[in-house]
C-alpha cells in the first residue's frame, strides 16, 4: 500500500473545480443543507464526546482486522454512559447492502483538496449505541473491488481526512476526543494540529493515533505536499521524511497520544526490524506511546450462538464441537475421525505471517497422523504452493483460496489446533477468535500473540508458543500440541483455558477511556 503519488489526478467529476486556488487553508464555509436550505439539528450531549475515524469497519465494511476493531471498540465504548461514540467512515459503494437503504442523508458541502474542491455528502446510521457518519463522494468511493491498491490512494483519503474534519464542524458535533486509525486517517490529525488551530472549537480537540500496523506509513513524493495534501509550509518538518510526504509519520509527531494495539508490538517498534524505518520517530515519541491488546466482539464470535456453526457449543458443553469436526472433514472431503488432530491456518497469505516457515515444515508435519486445512488468499507464490501441497496430500491437506467468513467459522469451529507463526504480529485478532472455539492456538511469541497465548505448561497457559523465526522450534511445539492432544484430560484442560480466556473489550476498552482521560 506504500506508494508514491506523482501524476497530478484530474478529476472527472463534475462538483470538480480546476482553477487553482492558493492553499487552502480556512475552516469549511457553514453553508446550508442544500437539500432542506437548513443545518441539520443533531443532539448535543454533556457526555464526553469520542469520533473515530477510520478506512473500515465491520460489518459495513472489512478487508482486515481493523474493521473488527472499529466494528468492537467503539460499541464496547458506547456501553459507557459518560461517553458519545462517532465513528466516520468512507461510503464506499461496496458498503454491505443490508445497512445502505437505512441510510439518512444529512448535508454536503465542499472540501478542498489542495487546489480541488471536492463534494462531499454526509449519510448517517446508528447502530449498536455508535454515531456512523459516512462520507459519499463517488469518484474516490465508488470503485470495483477491492477498497485500497487505486493510483490515487493518496488522494482519496486525503479527502477522507479533511472531509471528516470538516464534517465536524458542519454538523457541530466536535469531540473531546478524535481518535484516528493507520494512515488512512493520519492526516486528520495532522490538518487538526498544523492547520485547524485557528478555530477554538478544534483547538481544544485532544488526539489518538492507532498504528494497527507500521508497515503501511502513506508515502507519497513530495510534489504532493500541497498541491494534493494542501499542507502549508509550517508543518514540513513533522510530515517530512526521507524526502517524501509520510502521513503516518506526521501523525505520530503531531498527535497528543499514539497508541498501538498490543504491548509486546509498543516495545517492538522501537526497534528497527520491526519498525519500516520510523524507530528514531517512535524512540523520540516513547513519552506519549501506549500498547493496548486489541480485544474481540465476543457476542460476534460465540460457538453458543453463531449462525455458520454445523452445531452450537460451549466451554461446558463440547458435543457441538465433535459435530463440527465431522461435518468439517466431510464437508473437505477428509477421512471422518474423530480421533485425528486438525490443524487449520486462517490467514491472509503473506510474508508476515510465517508462511516460510510453514513452507519448510508442511512435509515432516504431514509425515505424521493429522490432518491440515489452510484458508486464506494472498501472494501468488504462497498459493500456488499451498494449493501444490493440498494436491500431493489429498486426504491429509486441503487448501482453499478465499476469504470466506461462513468457511472460516466452520473451520475455526471444527478444528483442534490453530497455526499462527507469524514474523510479525501488531495484535492478531484469528488466535483469539480460534480460543474462543475450542482451538488451541500455537503461535510464535511476537506482538499481540506473545501477550494473548501463554505456553502450556500442564498447570497455566491457553496455548503453545515458540520464540525463534525457526521452522524446527515451531515443528517441535506443534508436535508437544499433538502429543497433549492425544492425552484426553490434558486436552480438555488446554482447551478450557483457551476457551475461558477473556478476549472481550471489556477491559481493554476501559484502558482506551483511560487513555482519553490523559
Ligand atoms: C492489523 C495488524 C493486526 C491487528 C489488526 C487490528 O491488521 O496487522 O495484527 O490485529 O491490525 O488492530
Amino acid at each position: 500500500m506504500t506508494k508514491t503519488a506523482t501524476k497530478k489526478t484530474v478529476s472527472t467529476n463534475k462538483k470538480t473545480t480546476t482553477k487553482p486556488k492558493p492553499t487552502a487553508k480556512t475552516l469549511p464555509a457553514k453553508e446550508t443543507d442544500t437539500a432542506t436550505g437548513k443545518l441539520p439539528k443533531i443532539k448535543v450531549s454533556k457526555k464526553k464526546k469520542i469520533v473515530f475515524l477510520g478506512s473500515e469497519a465491520a460489518p459495513f465494511i472489512a478487508t482486515g482486522g481493523l474493521a473488527d476493531v472499529l466494528g468492537s471498540l467503539p460499541k464496547a465504548l458506547a456501553k459507557n454512559k459518560n461517553l458519545d461514540v462517532s465513528v466516520i467512515l468512507p461510503l464506499y459503494s461496496s458498503i454491505n447492502k443490508d445497512f445502505r437503504p437505512e441510510f439518512k442523508f444529512l448535508t454536503n458541502f465542499n472540501v478542498s483538496v489542495g487546489w480541488r474542491l471536492q463534494y462531499a455528502g454526509i449519510f448517517y446510521y446508528e447502530y449498536q449505541g455508535v454515531k456512523f457518519y459516512f462520507i459519499d463522494n463517488e469518484f474516490y468511493f465508488k470503485r470495483e473491488g477491492n477498497i485500497y491498491g487505486f493510483y490515487d490512494d493518496g488522494e482519496r483519503f486525503a479527502f477522507f481526512s479533511r472531509a471528516a474534519l470538516d464534517t465536524i464542524a458542519r454538523l457541530n458535533i466536535y469531540p473531546d476526543v478524535l481518535h484516528c486509525n493507520d494512515w488512512q486517517t493520519a492526516g486528520s490529525i495532522i490538518y487538526l494540529k498544523g492547520m485547524y488551530y485557528g478555530d477554538e472549537n478544534f483547538r481544544r480537540i485532544k488526539s489518538v493515533f492507532t498504528i494497527h500496523n507500521i508497515e503501511y506509513q502513506g508515502k507519497f513524493g513530495m510534489d504532493t505536499f500541497e498541491d494534493l495534501f494542501g499542507f502549508t509550509s509550517s508543518i514540513k518538518n513533522y510530515v517530512e521524511f526521507d524526502g517524501m510526504v509520510n502521513l503516518m509519520k506526521g501523525a505520530i509527531e503531531m498527535s497528543d497520544i499514539v497508541s498501538t494495539v498490543s504491548p509486546t508490538y509498543a516495545q517492538e517498534i522501537k526497534n528497527s526490524y520491526f519498525a519500516h524505518g520510523l524507530e528514531n520517530i517512535i524512540n523520540r515519541n516513547a513519552h506519549k506511546l501506549y500498547g493496548i491488546l486489541n480485544g474481540i466482539d465476543v457476542d460476534y464470535y460465540n460457538p453458543e450462538t453463531d449462525k455458520y456453526l454445523f452445531a452450537k457449543y460451549s466451554a461446558e458443553n463440547l458435543e457441538g464441537k465433535a459435530v463440527c469436526k465431522a461435518e468439517l472433514q466431510k464437508m473437505l472431503n477428509l477421512p471422518v475421525r474423530a480421533d485425528v488432530p486438525i490443524i487449520s491456518i486462517i490467514s491472509r497469505l503473506v510474508s508476515h505471517k510465517g508462511l516460510d516457515l510453514v513452507k519448510e515444515a508442511i512435509e515432516p508435519l504431514l509425515s505424521k497422523d493429522v490432518q491440515v486445512i489452510i484458508l486464506g488468499k494472498g501472494e501468488i507464490g504462497y498459493e500456488n504452493f499451498f494449493n501444490h501441497i493440498a494436491r500431493c496430500y489429498s486426504g491429509k491437506c486441503v487448501t482453499v483460496i478465499a476469504f470466506n467468513q461462513d468457511l472460516s467459522r466452520k473451520i475455526y469451529s471444527g478444528s483442534d489446533i490453530f497455526l499462527m507463526p507469524s514474523k510479525m504480529e501488531p495484535c492478531g485478532l484469528s488466535q483469539m477468535i480460534a480460543s474462543r472455539y475450542g482451538t488451541v492456538p500455537v503461535v510464535r511469541e511476537t506482538g499481540g500473540l506473545n501477550d494473548s497465548i501463554k505456553a502450556y505448561t500442564g498447570v497455566k497457559g491457553n496455548g503453545f508458543t515458540f520464540s525463534d523465526y525457526n521452522a524446527h522450534d515451531m515443528l517441535y511445539v506443534i508436535n508437544e500440541a499433538i502429543r497433549t492432544y492425544q492425552n484426553k484430560q490434558e486436552w480438555k484442560d488446554v482447551q478450557n483455558r483457551a476457551m475461558t480466556t477473556d478476549f472481550s473489550w471489556k477491559v481493554q476498552a476501559g484502558e482506551y477511556e483511560k487513555l482519553y482521560n490523559k
